[in-house]
């Protein structure tokens, strides 16, 4: 028999590795010899993290190559998170599943997350878009809150993918949760959450009535902005395409005249 006790705790769902529990002191199991969870455990939330790097760097790549051909950066900033050992224990516990890693692996999608916060709507889907083109990417679900907003008035496009993380001995094909969402959109999710868990009151049915009216201007403003954005590029075509003539213009008439 083996112990593992700097790496086990003992909780109501079974032994956990204690990366994945809450501070509380364990008592310490005694484990057959061919206990697998901590490795296994620990390995998955390595595999999580080389996800989230794979993820991260092919939508920098995205962003630099869009910026050369497009003149603009599709993206303003990423940002990822593994899900706390704390926070995947209650997500279990929320659906009555026994916590393994197992059962982790097959029914949490959201474990590996990445946010992308864009400049415009359209530079959300353009992003989907290539990112899905890529071959080795995988698509299990997408939901698009941005054309069927929550019922708060979230609005985002989540993607759930699989991408495949390469290691010594084999590649693995790994899930993450993307959410893609505006600066106007990001502004008003961040906000909505942090009101919701700073506080243990039921939100009133006026507040979330007013908090949803903020959440449709933000969209009319990202709406707007989009307009904006559009008009300049169609200016500034024009004006590139007037200088182009002129240029062409002017060297028929020095290799004419
Ligand atoms: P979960 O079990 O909650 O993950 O549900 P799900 O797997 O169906 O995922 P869903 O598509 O509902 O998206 C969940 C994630 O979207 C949350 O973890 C939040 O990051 C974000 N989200 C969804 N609804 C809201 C909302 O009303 N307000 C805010 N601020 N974020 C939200
Ligand atoms: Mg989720």
């Amino acid at each position: 028999m083996k112990t593992l006790s700097d790496h086990t705790i003992e909780t109501p769902m079974g032994f956990i590795p204690k990366g994945l529990s809450t501070d509380e002191p364990a008592p310490v199991p005694e484990l057959p010899e061919d206990f697998e969870e901590f490795d296994n455990f620990r390995d998955m939330m390595l595999l999580y993290s080389c996800a989230i790097r794979e993820v991260n760097t092919k939508l920098e790549n995205l962003d630099a190559e869009l910026e050369m051909t497009g003149e603009r950066n599709p993206i303003q900033y990423i940002t990822h998170r593994v899900k706390t050992p704390a926070s995947i224990m209650k997500k279990m516990k929320r659906k009555g599943i026994p916590l393994t890693f197992q059962n982790v692996w097959e029914n949490l999608n959201d474990v590996a997350g990445v946010r992308v916060v864009c400049s415009y709507l359209e530079d959300i889907y353009e992003l989907a878009d290539v990112l899905l083109k890529q071959d080795d990417i995988r698509l299990i679900r997408m939901n698009d809150y941005i054309k069927n907003p929550k019922p708060s008035g979230y609005r985002s496009l989540h993607l759930v993918i699989e991408t495949p993380v390469f290691l010594s001995e084999q590649k693995h094909m790994v899930r993450v949760e993307i959410q893609i969402r505006t600066i106007a959109m990001d502004f008003w999710a961040s906000l909505e959450h942090q009101l919701r868990y700073k506080t243990d009151i039921e939100i009133p049915e006026s507040i979330r009535r007013d908090l949803n009216d903020i959440a449709d201007d933000m969209f009319s403003t990202d709406l707007k902005m989009s307009q904006i954005n559009r008009r300049i590029q169609r200016i500034s075509r024009v004006k590139h395409e007037a200088q182009e003539l002129a240029r062409k213009a002017q060297e028929a008439e020095k290799s004419g005249g």
